[in-house]
């Protein structure tokens, strides 16, 4: 029994010393001090020791689970303190190191060109105002002074949705809109989007435009020069060259297309200005009084002027893109430019 105790020691202290974590520690505690340990066993087989060997082996059995608790605490103590070394270490948080950035996007060019002209009339006095971009024939073309089957629909190869329903081609429906809505005076621009059936290197069948309109008693065209002018020096920069051609459109009268001078070649004549040193940007005119007319504004009390133009041509003279499907491709390491 002696040598039972004595192997009994030897086992259960290197087998503590040998525990590498706590459920371990506690599993080696229960199979020598549990009911069915092997300590709790030689315990009961000392019932039948002799009277005279039993208090030697009392004392030695003693002696062991005072030793194998003692050793228990201290391993248990050490684990204990491994678990929370390892804890720390695995929740270490090194403060010094950089945070992760946000990805900040960055506008669109499309988006800064139209917020720029909206600021720029903005300054003028002109509200910014917004209509449908699914329209209705009349707003589009009738109340324009463009009636069914007049050739100036060709100028717009329309996308119909229905008989009477298109995807406006112009974001001129919007100046009908206001009319009819509010009295003069009135001083608005409208950027949007628009559609037409049209695809090719400098066409897209989506684009956008920005559609000006003032309406007041004694508007001249020298109103309409004296603002698209300060408009187009704001825009390209001071003592811009710029021109008046006489043209035509059907909701205005007299018409005009504008021009600037080139802003590649400053006029000398290049390919982009196609030798001309100019550049068309815009179309403007007075309103028609058939305008007027159809959102029952007195034509002989009231004047105004009209204008319009295409953001993705002002955008690419402005920023020097050569091709509008950049706008269109949304590809990162073009948008990112801007
Ligand atoms: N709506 C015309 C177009 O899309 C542009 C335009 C020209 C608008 C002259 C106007 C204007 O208001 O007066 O081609």
């Amino acid at each position: 029994m002696e040598k039972r105790i004595q192997q009994l020691q030897e086992e259960a202290l290197s087998a503590l010393d040998q525990a590498a974590d706590l459920k371990t520690l506690q599993d080696i505690r229960v199979s020598i001090l549990g009911k069915k340990g092997a300590l709790t066993d030689v315990m009961k087989g000392m019932r039948e020791l002799s009277a005279e060997q039993r208090p030697r082996i009392g004392s030695l059995v003693n002696t062991l689970k005072d030793q194998f608790e003692q050793s228990f605490s201290q391993r248990q103590e050490e684990l204990q303190q491994l678990a929370i070394a390892e804890k720390l270490a695995s929740e270490k948080i090194d403060v010094t190191l950089p945070g992760r950035r946000q990805v900040a996007g960055s506008h669109h060019p499309i988006t800064l060109v139209t917020r720029e002209i909206c600021d720029i009339f903005s300054r003028l006095g002109f509200s910014a105002e917004e209509g449908p971009e699914i329209e209705k024939d009349f707003f589009n073309f009738e109340a324009l002074n463009i009636p069914k089957d007049h050739p100036a629909r060709d100028m717009q190869d329309t996308f119909y949705i229905q008989d009477e329903l298109v995807l406006r081609t112009h974001t001129s429906p919007v100046q009908v809109r206001t009319m009819l809505k509010q009295a003069p005076p009135i001083r608005i621009i409208a950027p949007g989007t628009v559609y037409r059936r049209d695809s090719d290197l400098t066409h897209s069948p989506m684009f956008h435009q920005v559609e000006g309109l003032l309406v007041d008693e004694n508007v001249t065209f020298g109103d309409l020069k004296g603002v698209l002018i300060h408009f187009l020096n704001e825009y390209f920069g001071a003592d811009l060259g710029v021109r008046f051609r006489p043209s035509f459109f059907p909701f205005t009268e007299p018409s005009a297309e504008v021009d600037i001078a080139c802003v590649i070649c400053g006029g000398k004549g290049c390919r982009v200005c196609g030798g001309t040193g100019w550049l068309e940007i815009l179309g403007c005119g007075m309103v028609d009084p058939a305008v007027f007319d159809s959102v029952h504004y007195d034509a002989e009390k009231y004047s105004g002027f009209a204008f319009g133009m295409g953001l993705e041509r002002i955008a690419m003279l402005k920023y020097g893109v050569n091709d509008l499907r950049l706008f269109f491709e949304n590809d990162l390491r073009f948008l990112k430019q801007f």
